[in-house]
């Protein structure tokens, strides 16, 4: 164990596994996490799983800092999980993003 992941984060994926302006989806233990390589704009994980119904939003579509359900094209801010618009209404879970030596870092979920 390095000494980041001491200090509670825990190794998602390799910066280079995700283009800019893709996201890809990551098991972490029994969570469905979604990665985002916003363009120009650094990295941005959040639940993988829509608020609305069952869609994967790493599946969606990327533009800026906003991610579009590929199920109903609900949209959410990848900053602060808001919904955007209909039909999504409840906000998506966010995660503490870092980067350290070539690798992605989330803040280990409760
Ligand atoms: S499942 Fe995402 S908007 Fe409906």
């Amino acid at each position: 164990m390095n000494l980041i992941e001491k200090e509670g984060w825990v190794r998602l994926a390799q910066e280079s596994d995700v283009a800019e302006g893709t996201a890809i989806a990551v098991k972490f233990e029994d969570r469905e996490i979604a990665l985002y390589h916003v363009e120009g704009g650094g990295f941005y994980a959040t639940e993988n799983i829509c608020t609305h119904e069952y869609a994967q939003l790493s599946e969606g579509w990327l533009e800026g800092y906003e991610i579009e359900c590929p199920l109903h094209a609900g949209r959410f801010d990848l900053r602060s999980g808001k919904a955007l618009c209909a039909p999504v209404e409840e906000d998506v879970k966010t995660y503490e993003v870092r980067l350290a030596g070539g690798w992605v870092y989330i803040r280990s979920p409760d």
